[in-house]
């Protein structure tokens, strides 16, 4: 555990975008974590995960904490439980292939999301019809200007829609070290009411799907929908679906007769920002290197030399676009550092 100089951000964002952290150290476990917070004097740090949620539009000056804090475990069992814990440096995905391994359901439409285990309750990971939240038990981090390590159970996480207490109000101020879950290891509630996953497993003749079914199902999808960050750099939706009021979407949908949309239980409804952006005339355009996806609007693309700035601008350009068009605002879901 060294801290190292001038190093470059390039191989640690999933946009594959250049930035150079002043100072940066990679962590394998609580202990040198909190021993680096001891020694180091030179303000808050940023904790870097999977990359796979940033984009590093502007200059960093903070050292940069890679956390590379790895375990997996079965905590506890009873009943048709089990009770796993994941390092918060730990891959998702390869977390989430341990689980089915072990014969463990609940987080199979999760599969194949970028980014690690520490990172998943920060923005309350969700696809397919499941959010972490549902299985989601308690998380330990290590509050960065003391040093000290909280437990949150799911309450204190304040968990949303693509959000919870680690993205307002704590924001930057911790680093997730442990996150537990709570999954079946028998009798699984499987959610299949998405409609992809019920054409593919219809498609497939599956009537009874398994966990691993699902999975495979989820993984399959996701592929074919959106672009490997390996080959092209790129965050996943790069904004959230926004939700509105009854009464403006009513007005809209005079407009829009095809528009799709979902109702929420609070009455308003919650409208797919691809489409709005696609009906804007974004989809698969690009400025520069800076893009936005041919498959999946809602993704924002490097084709390979865009800067953070070049991405961010063309993500104010569809903002604009689609708040002239239909008088929406759309919100980042990517952290923009
Ligand atoms: N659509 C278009 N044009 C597009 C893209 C989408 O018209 O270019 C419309 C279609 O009507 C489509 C609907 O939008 O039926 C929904 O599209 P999709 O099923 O691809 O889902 P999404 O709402 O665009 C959300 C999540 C994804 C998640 C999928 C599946 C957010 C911000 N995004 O996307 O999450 O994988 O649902 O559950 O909620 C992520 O957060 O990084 C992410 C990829």
């Amino acid at each position: 555990m060294k801290i190292r100089e001038n190093v470059s951000l390039k191989p640690y964002n999933t946009f594959g975008v250049e930035a150079t952290a002043p100072h940066f150290v990679e962590i394998h476990s609580t202990e040198e974590l909190q021993q680096i917070l001891r020694q180091w004097q030179g303000g808050k740090p940023f904790i870097l995960g999977g990359g796979s949620n940033i984009l590093l539009a502007g200059e960093m000056r903070r050292l940069v904490i890679k956390n590379s804090i790895k375990e997996k475990a079965i905590t506890a069992r009873k009943g048709d439980k089990a009770w796993v814990s994941a390092g918060g440096g730990e891959n998702w995905h390869e977390f989430v292939r341990w689980c089915l391994e072990h014969e463990l359901g609940g987080i199979e439409n999760l599969s194949l999301i970028p980014g690690t285990a520490g990172a998943a309750p920060i923005q309350n990971i969700g696809a397919y019809g499941c959010e972490l939240s549902e299985v989601f038990h308690m998380l330990e981090a290590v509050e960065l200007d003391t040093g000290a390590l909280h437990s949150f159970g799911r309450e204190a996480c304040r968990f949303g829609y693509r959000d919870s207490i680690f993205k307002q109000e704590l924001k930057g101020q911790y680093c997730i070290t442990r996150v537990s879950l709570e999954l079946s290891t028998a009798h699984h509630q499987l959610n299949t009411s998405y409609g992809a996953i019920r054409q593919m497993l219809a498609g497939q003749g599956i009537g009874a799907p398994t966990i691993h079914d699902v999975s495979r199902a989820v993984v399959a999808i996701r592929s074919s929908k959106l672009p490997d960050p390996e080959v092209l750099g790129n965050s996943g939706s790069f904004f959230k679906n926004p939700e509105l009021p009854y009464r403006q979407f009513e007005g809209l949908q005079q407009e829009y007769k095809d528009m799709p949309y979902y109702p929420l239980d609070n009455g308003g409804v919650k409208l797919p920002a691809g489409w709005l952006i696609e009906q804007a005339g974004w989809k698969g355009k690009r400025l520069g290197d800076a893009g936005c996806y041919e498959k999946q609007a809602l993704v924002l693309v490097n084709h390979g030399k865009a800067s953070g700035r070049d991405i961010f601008e063309l993500a104010q350009r569809i903002q604009d676009d689609v708040q002239e068009k239909f008088g929406i605002w759309l919100e980042m879901e990517v952290n923009v550092v």
